[in-house]
């Protein structure tokens, strides 16, 4: 069973909170996690929420051990060029970037200085980037003093170079790059359940380009991308989450004292 209790991991939860207690939590710290994963295919044998179950289980890792608030995990994301595996739920990327504006304005109008972005889906980056972007020149245009202390941040949590380097010494290029076994660790550690849905597969497609979704199920029939998800297990995924909280939650706490 998981070591980490779920009790524990609630206490920093923003949906949890009442109006009056995210008042007095701003009185002390400005900063705030948010998560953002994605709902799309994961190969044959790993679970389509697997990018938000793990942005959202680093997240209240990284939360309730600095002390900081971490919001409703965003479980949509980027995922065009998995649209061609069922299940697989996409926004488009101005659609995401208006989201991830629109949040982030949200939080900025409370006081909210500090905004940390745990994300679990490469597929997100460029535009959540895009998001921070226009969400600067939103808050500059709202000529409060909190143009001059409000900052965003996005972190990956499977680029922690403890996590990667991790994965490498356990899986080498059995990795791969997209349902890899170090994400499907964390998810058997989150869900003991879903080793129940785990098999051996053949030699996966290459890790290659991504253009459309037709393209992307020609070149990866299964969804894999050069990797060996069937090399995962919860021990590993248990080590992934102790890697990439203790790395993040150091990267925040210097964030929060960014001047
Ligand atoms: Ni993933």
């Amino acid at each position: 069973m998981p070591s980490f209790s779920a009790e524990k991991q609630s206490s920093m939860r923003l949906d949890l909170f009442t109006w009056t207690e995210v008042e007095e939590y701003l009185q002390n710290c400005k900063g705030v996690i948010l998560p953002i994963g994605s709902t799309e295919q994961h190969g044959p044998t790993g679970a389509i929420g697997t990018d938000a179950l793990t942005a959202h289980s680093v997240a209240l890792e990284v939360g309730n051990r600095a002390g900081v608030l971490v919001a409703p995990t965003q479980s949509y994301g980027m995922a065009e060029h998995h649209l061609g595996f069922p299940g697989t739920m996409s926004l488009q990327p101005s659609t995401l970037l208006n989201l991830i504006h629109d949040l982030l304005i949200s939080l900025a109008m409370h006081g909210f200085e500090r905004i940390f972005i745990i994300n679990g889906h490469g597929g997100n980056i460029a535009t959540i980037k895009s998001a921070f972007a226009q969400t600067y020149k939103s808050v500059s245009k709202m000529n409060s003093p909190l143009a001059n202390s409000f900052r965003c941040k996005l972190v990956n949590w499977f680029m922690v170079p403890d996590v990667f380097a991790e994965a490498k010494s356990l899986y080498g290029d059995s990795e791969g790059q997209h349902a890899t076994p170090s994400e499907i660790a964390l998810t058997l550690y989150l869900e003991p359940n879903l080793i129940k849905k785990q098999f051996p597969l053949p030699e996966p497609a290459p890790a290659g380009p991504i253009y459309d979704f037709q393209d992307f199920r020609r070149r990866y029939p299964d969804g894999r991308m050069g990797s060996d998800p069937y090399l995962a297990n919860a021990n590993h995924g248990k080590v992934f989450l102790e890697k990439a909280a203790s790395a993040l939650t150091q990267d925040l706490t210097s964030f929060l004292k960014e001047p």
